[in-house]
C-alpha cells in the first residue's frame, strides 16, 4: 500500500496523455475510452453525462480528441447528447498535421437500428475529410441503410450485431490506427467483452447519485478484464486515472 502524495504541476493536462506511445498495442489499432463516472460508479444523471463533469473534465474532454484518428460512440449517447462532430483549436489542427495526421479526426456511431436524427450536427456539420461513419450490421434495415448512406460513410461490421473486432478492423483499413471510444457503456461494454480496450482514462467526479448506469455494462458472462493503473492527476476534487490492459492481457 502507498499513500498518493500531491505531487508537481502539471502545466497542461493533456501532456501526460500526449506522451502515450499507442503504436505498441497488440492489434491493428489502439483503443482508448475516456469516460466521467460518479463517486458510486455512475455515468449519467437524468440520461446526460453533464450534471457529472466537472469543468476541469470537461476541458480535457474536449482536449483528449486530438489523440484520436476516429472518435467511437455508440447511437444512444449520440441520441442523448445531440453530438456535434469534433472541433479542435487551430494549434491543435497543426500540431496533428505535422504529425501527418487529418487535423479532425471523424466521429464513427455504432447502431444496428439506424434509428439516428440525421439532422443532427454530427452528420450535418462535419468538413469532408471529417465525414462522419456509422457502423452498422448486415442485418440492419435497408431502406435506414439506403438513409444512412446519404448521410453518413456506412461501414458493415458483423450480421445481426455490430462486431466490436469487425468494427475495429473496418476503422483500421480506413487507416485509424487510435480509436478514442467516449461511451456510451453498453458499447463500452461490448468492446471490454471482446477484450479490445488498451487503455482506460476515467475521471472520478466528486459526486453521488445518479442513474443506475455503470461506465462500462458488458454482456452477461463475460469475464473481467484487469487493468493497470498508469497515471492520476487532480484537479478540483476530479480524480483524472489513467489504465492500460497490461501486455500479457491475462484476466484476472
Ligand atoms: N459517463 C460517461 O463518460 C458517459 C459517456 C457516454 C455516454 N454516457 C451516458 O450514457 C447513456 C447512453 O449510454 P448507453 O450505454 O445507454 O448507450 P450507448 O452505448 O451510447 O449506445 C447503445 C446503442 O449503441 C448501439 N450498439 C451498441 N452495441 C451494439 C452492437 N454490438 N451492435 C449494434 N449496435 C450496437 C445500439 O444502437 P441502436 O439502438 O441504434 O441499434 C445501442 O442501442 C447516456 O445517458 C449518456 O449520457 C456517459
Amino acid at each position: 500500500m502507498q499513500r498518493l502524495e500531491p505531487g508537481s504541476d502539471v502545466p497542461d493536462a493533456l501532456i501526460p496523455y500526449l506522451g502515450v506511445d499507442r503504436t505498441r498495442g497488440p492489434h491493428e489499432c489502439w483503443v482508448t475510452a475516456h469516460m466521467v463516472a460518479g463517486l458510486d460508479g455512475t455515468a449519467a444523471v437524468n440520461g446526460r453525462v453533464g450534471a457529472l463533469s466537472t469543468a476541469p473534465d470537461q476541458e480535457l474532454f474536449r482536449r483528449m480528441r486530438q489523440i484520436a484518428d476516429v472518435v467511437l460512440v455508440g447511437a444512444e449517447t449520440v441520441r442523448r447528447e445531440g453530438y456535434g462532430p469534433v472541433r479542435l483549436t487551430e494549434q491543435a489542427q497543426a500540431d496533428r498535421v505535422a504529425q501527418r495526421r487529418t487535423p479532425i479526426p471523424p466521429v464513427a456511431v455504432v447502431s444496428r437500428s439506424l434509428d439516428l436524427d440525421w439532422g443532427t450536427k454530427v452528420f450535418t456539420e462535419p468538413t469532408a475529410e471529417a465525414r462522419t461513419l456509422v457502423i452498422t450490421c448486415a442485418s440492419a434495415d435497408p431502406e435506414r441503410r439506403a438513409v444512412a448512406e446519404a448521410h453518413a460513410t456506412v461501414l458493415v461490421a458483423g450480421e445481426d450485431r455490430v462486431d466490436p473486432v469487425q468494427a475495429l478492423a473496418a476503422l483500421a483499413d480506413l487507416g485509424h490506427r487510435v480509436v478514442l471510444c467516449e461511451g456510451g457503456p453498453r458499447w463500452l461494454g461490448e468492446l471490454v467483452a471482446a477484450d479490445r480496450v488498451d487503455e482506460l482514462c476515467l475521471s472520478i467526479s466528486p459526486m453521488m447519485g445518479g442513474d443506475p448506469l455503470p461506465v462500462s455494462v458488458t454482456p452477461p458472462g463475460s469475464p473481467p478484464a484487469a487493468f493497470e493503473l498508469r497515471d492520476t492527476m487532480i484537479e478540483a476534487n476530479t480524480l483524472f486515472l489513467r489504465y492500460e490492459r497490461p501486455g500479457g492481457r491475462s484476466n484476472g
